[in-house]
């Protein structure tokens, strides 16, 4: 451990929890050769030297490589959760005897969770970090003095100062929810400063969303019931990259049947050429043994469908938000309520069918299982490690773009995917000059 930030506070469940910690980020290190690549540069160069960055990230042991990756180029970062019940405690206790500022743990409730954010923007980061724009969103809120029960809990934190974002450069955002919410104010021009889009980069989009949230979510499924996929109907909410990933990894393990639901004609063509049969949820309903949102909407499974459902259906949630799943309506309907395993609570309904819901309908792959796997955090949060490291070295004409959401440039993109290619022994073929000039060629005889 070398890469030390001194002197700084932390919120913490459980300090004694800090040697596994270390030693799960050792292991998170061995399965991340990118982004320790990236950090012996930073190491040599100190390319963020000085920067605050304010994060606010799912704190497993893949983001704690990453945070040392941003301490070794020098910079000073302050940390909390993006979820309540992501945090892996043992590696946030090895972070803070770091010396990170570090503000999370598993299962904070809301005053927590705003506390911990609003320690974040305490911290007055010039760069922010985001993986669902809640550091993007409170920073706005205060400057346009907002009112509201989380800003309460902020400024009793951080005192009546509304100007934070003054100090703010420049930002990136890791997930596909946070980049919707972003391009939504941007366009209304509420965006006060840029934001890097590392979700759509294609070595973070294609990668991380469609196979991390793929085997993360079905592995949450599986930690959480120990059920058999084999035999079994899924039914999965959205066929974007994540929920592609979850179907086609389900349809791997011998799932019997796999359904998606869309509303996107485009996307339900993909499944339906892929082997996935497309209905609407009313219908799937019925027939689900175990239904998966990932859609990034709100009320994608509702009460009208847990009516439907057959004894014994799991629900689960791996979408940004625990918007996905009317737990409310699940509550309501059901005349008793118990958990009955970790991650796992039954509801009994009137007519004595039970439902299953995993990790209260947050993200179930977090909740019930680590994340993502490091191999591909390795490519996700090397782009990340970069962006910081573009925004400094980029600081004047980045700000001057304003309220925006930017694309990560493709240098930065092929960089990553080429050294992951070299660090998984992938050898590649190269164009010769006459077929370069045959592919780009353009006259006759040439093109
Ligand atoms: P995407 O845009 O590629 O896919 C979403 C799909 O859902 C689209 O095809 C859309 O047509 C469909 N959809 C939207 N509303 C629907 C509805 N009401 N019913 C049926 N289909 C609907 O987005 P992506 O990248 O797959 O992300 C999905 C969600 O997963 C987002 O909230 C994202 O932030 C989150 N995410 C979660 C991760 C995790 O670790 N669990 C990792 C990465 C992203």
């Amino acid at each position: 451990m070398t890469e030390t930030q001194v002197g700084a506070t932390y919120e913490v469940r459980d300090m004694s929890l800090a040697p596994q910690g270390h030693l799960n980020i050792e292991w998170a290190e061995n399965h991340m050769p990118v982004l320790l690549k990236i950090r012996d540069r930073f190491k040599k160069e100190r390319p963020i030297e000085n920067i605050r960055i304010g994060a606010c990230l799912h704190v497993t042991k893949e983001t704690a490589v990453l945070v040392r990756t941003w301490v070794a180029g020098g910079a000073e970062v302050h940390l909390c959760a993006s979820n309540p019940l992501s945090s892996q405690d043992d590696v946030v206790a090895a972070l803070a005897e770091q010396g990170i500022a570090v503000y999370a743990w598993r299962e904070m409730d809301n005053e927590g969770y705003y506390r911990s954010l609003a320690n974040v923007i305490k911290g007055s980061p010039q760069v922010t970090i985001d993986d669902g724009a809640d550091v993007v969103s409170t920073l706005h809120k205060l400057k346009r003095g907002e009112a509201g029960s989380e800003i309460d809990i902020v400024k009793k934190t951080i005192g009546d100062r509304t100007d934070w974002i003054d100090n703010v450069w420049a930002g990136a955002e890791e997930t596909t929810t946070g980049i919707q919410r972003l391009r939504a104010m941007a366009e209304d021009g509420a965006l006060i400063y840029p934001i890097l889009a590392t979700n759509d980069t294609p070595t973070k989009w294609e990668f991380d969303n469609i196979w991390g949230t793929g085997q993360s979510t079905i592995d949450g499924i599986i930690r959480a019931t120990a059920d058999l996929i084999a035999g079994k109907v899924i039914v999965v909410a959205g066929y974007g990259h994540c929920g592609r990933g979850v179907a086609l990894r389900a349809k791997g393990l011998g799932a019997r049947r796999v359904i998606a639901t869309e509303i996107q004609p485009h996307r339900a063509l993909t499944a339906t050429m892929e082997g996935i049969e497309v209905m609407p949820m009313k219908e799937a309903a019925e027939i689900g043994d175990i239904f998966v949102t990932a859609t990034g909407c709100k009320d994608v499974i509702t009460r009208t469908h847990m009516e439907r459902m057959k004894d014994g259906a799991v629900l689960c949630n791996t979408g940004h938000f625990d918007a996905e799943v009317d737990v409310n309506g699940l509550r309501e309907l059901a005349i008793t309520q118990k958990r009955i395993r970790p991650h796992v609570d039954q509801y009994t309904l009137s007519d004595n069918r039970n439902l299953y819901l995993l990790g209260e309908g947050r993200l179930v792959n977090l909740a019930a299982a680590e994340g993502h796997p490091s191999e591909v955090m390795d490519l996700s949060f090397s782009d990340q490690a970069l962006a910081v490291e573009y925004i400094v070295k980029n600081k004047e004409s980045i700000i001057t773009k304003g309220g925006k959401v930017i694309n990560i440039p493709e240098e930065i993109d092929l960089q990553v995917a080429t050294l992951k290619c070299e660090a998984m022994g992938i050898k590649l073929d190269k164009l010769t000059e006459e077929q370069y000039n045959y592919v780009t060629g353009w006259r006759e005889g040439t093109g």
